[in-house]
Order: C-alpha cells, then structure tokens, then sequence
C-alpha cells in the first residue's frame, strides 16, 4: 500500500533460528535465554559497570515497576512532559500518585523542560519522568543534579533510545537508562529493537533491584526456575508485586535484536544525515534536534519535523498518503486526553511550548533500511504538499 511507510521491522535469519532455538528448549518462562538476554543488555550499556537489568512483558510496566519500586503512591506528585506517549504518565496513575505535566524545552528540543520542572516541583513531588523523545537526550546533567539536590528521583524513560549515550557530570558518555535512578526500555515492534512486546527496566541502585526483582514476578521470594532445578522448594511473598515477567522466546528475540542494535542505530543516523540537508530547503519547515551533535553513541527513533506555523496538518497527511508516504504525529499531548482533563490527579498548567508546537508536528519515515532514494522521494512529496497545503489549493 505505501511507497515508503513509517517504520519497517526486518527480521534477520538469526532470528528466526534464535526463536526457533528457545522453542525446541522445553523450558518457555522466564529462564535461563532471560538471564542471558538481561545480562547482555546491561553490558551493552555499560561493559565496565554494566546496571542491574530486568527483562519484562513492556515498558509501561516498566514504568509501573520504577514508580513502585521508589515508594510513589497516594499523596505524592511526579512530574512527567505532556509530550510524550501516554504510559510514561499512565504508570505513575496505577500507582495513585498526582501526575504534574511539564512543558518541553523549545520548538528545536522537545525533550522535557528542567526550567518548567524545576518551578513545578512542590513538597510533594517524588520523581522525574525525562523522555528521551525521538532518541534525543534529555538534558540529564542538569535534571539530575537538581533531582539529586532535592531528594527527587529520576526515572529515564528510554523507549525511544537503546544504546544511546549523553554526558553527565564527569563530561563522559553514559548510556541513557544508567544515569537516573531507574530506566525503561521498550522493544514493541516498532522500536529500534524489538521482541514484539517486551521492555528492560535497569537501575545501578541494589536497593531498587531488590525492589523491581521481586515487583516483576508476584513479590515471590524464589522463581518456577529456581524450583525446577531443585535450588528452592516453596516461597514466600513479601511485597505486592505483578506478573510483569517476559518469557524465553521474546528474550531469546531480544539477545539475537540487540546484536544488531549499535550497527542499525548507525544506519538509522545516516539516515537521518542524507534527511537534513533536504528537509532544511522546505520553506517554513523546521527540524528539531537538527543542529545538535552526538554525545556519544546516538539512536534516533524518530524523525519529527514541524510544519510550517499555520499549515494545515490533516491536509499534508492527505496529501503525502497520496504520495504513497506514510507519516504520523508523536504525540498528541497528555493534557489533551479526555481522561487527563477530566482527572483530579492531573496537574497541567502552562505548557506554551508544548502547546505551540503540538498541532505542527509531523513525524516522516524512519528506520535502518530507508534508501537514499526513499528519503528523496519523502522530502520531495513533502515539500510539493507543504506549498500546495499553504496555498490552500489541493496538493
Ligand atoms: C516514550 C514511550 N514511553 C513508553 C512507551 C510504552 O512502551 P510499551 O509499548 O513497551 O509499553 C512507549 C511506546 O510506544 C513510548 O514511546
């Protein structure tokens, strides 16, 4: 049906011999392809200290069990951008805690606002939700330092960035997810690896693991594993916990993905390099994060643009599914959600950067296989729509 559409999930071979491999093992729940998945993961982020890492079913429970594992309930308030997708704010909802929604930086950096967070923190607030939106680091050295003064946890929701770096204090790279308290990971089947459904929540802090370790899996003191292979006999249950675990064919996806997770992120920045300079002669348009360099490893996810201030976006939609080119909008704003407007456990004042960008954001085709000539094809459509839609004539 499209020409080019957003994203496109190329499974290798391997991968199929991996799933394959974990079918035939006889052993389906978590277990020792989890273990192995988990152990990879976190030295992929960090081989010299690599974090605590726990596979699990998605990243909104990854939320969920970050949120949980800090003690955040009833009474308290995290703070967590109106641009991003809604989990990041629905998990700290489960928990019953106040949701306080922050503005994003500027129209050329649409992760979170430190300033915005910085004068909505009150007594109340337990934690940070940054995003990493699109890919793009959130500005941790300050939010962290600022947490950290206060008491305030940070929680990086990573969904749109695996095996991505930024600078912290000490001016080295560190992989997004390893710098606040806790980080989420998503591998849904759009993302820049994927297991189909499935997340990572990974923490540095033996305490919180502790606490995720036994949230994941019913609050139980010892696993079905565990008790298969005769290391445990019963159990006992010591917290609230879930069953938020992932299983061994998802994992076994996810260990043969993330071999293939630095070389596709590369691909995806080259990608997002042969986009720029085209996208920069639309007329009007404009492209965040396009001026900022890497810190390190980068992992773009998305690619938004904004169109042109008074553009008619639905118009340009139409115009490029014309052009056989699939695009979308991330997001449409927490705060314009029935459910978040209705809510007494939401808080969402003064949100003028978000509100001036949300109805112009456009997101276009991204992922490690789009050809040069798709890329021009996209810009070429685009730009064609983009001045028919401004004229007001049809594209
Ligand atoms: C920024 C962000 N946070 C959280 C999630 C939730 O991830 P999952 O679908 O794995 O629950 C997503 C998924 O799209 C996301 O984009």
């Amino acid at each position: 049906m499209w020409k080019v559409s957003l994203c496109d999930l190329r499974l290798h071979p391997d991968d199929h011999r991996a799933v394959a491999e974990a079918l035939t093992s006889n052993w389906l729940t978590m277990g020792p392809r989890t273990q192995a998945f988990e152990d990879a993961f976190a030295l992929a982020l960090d081989p010299v200290a690599p974090p605590f890492a726990f596979a699990v079913s998605n990243c909104t429970v990854a939320l969920h069990m970050a949120y949980s594992a800090l003690d955040i309930g009833p009474g308290d308030e995290v703070i967590v951008p109106s641009l991003t997708f809604v989990a990041t704010a629905n998990a700290a909802l489960y928990t019953g805690a106040t949701v306080v929604l922050c503005d994003v930086a500027a129209a050329d950096d649409l992760t979170l606002s430190v300033d915005d967070v910085l004068a909505k923190i009150t007594p109340r607030t337990r934690a940070v939700a940054p995003v990493h939106y699109a890919g793009q680091p959130a500005d941790l050295r300050r939010l962290v330092a600022e947490c950290q003064r206060r008491g305030i946890a940070v929680v990086e929701d990573v969904a749109h960035a695996p095996l991505c770096d930024a600078l912290v204090a000490d001016g080295q790279p560190r992989a997004l997810g390893t710098i606040g308290d806790v980080g989420c990971f998503s591998f849904f089947s759009n993302k820049n690896m994927t297991t189909g459904e499935g997340g990572m929540v990974t923490t540095r802090d033996p305490h919180i693991a502790d606490k995720l370790r036994l949230l994941r899996s019913h609050g139980m003191t010892t696993l079905t594993l565990d008790r298969h292979r005769g290391h445990a006999y019963s159990y006992d249950v010591v917290a609230l916990g879930n069953n938020y675990r992932m299983d061994e064919l998802r994992a076994a996806l996810g260990a043969s993905q993330l071999a293939r997770l630095p070389d596709n992120n590369r691909k995806r920045t080259e990608v997002v390099a042969c986009y720029l300079p085209l996208l920069r002669r639309i007329p009007g348009l404009e492209v965040p994060f396009a001026d900022r360099l890497p810190q390190g490893r980068s992992s773009p996810h998305i690619l938004p643009v904004l169109l042109p201030a008074g553009v008619d976006r639905q118009r340009v939609q139409q115009g490029m599914k014309d052009a056989g080119v699939q695009t979308s909008v991330h997001y449409p704003p927490i705060h314009t959600f029935t459910l978040y407007k209705d809510s007494d456990r939401v808080r969402a004042d003064h949100l003028p950067v978000t509100e001036a960008v949300a109805p112009r954001l456009l997101t276009l085709p991204l992922y490690p296989d789009l050809s040069e000539a798709e890329v021009q094809l996209v810009c070429r459509s685009l730009a064609a729509v983009v001045q028919a839609a401004d004229a007001g004539v049809s594209p």
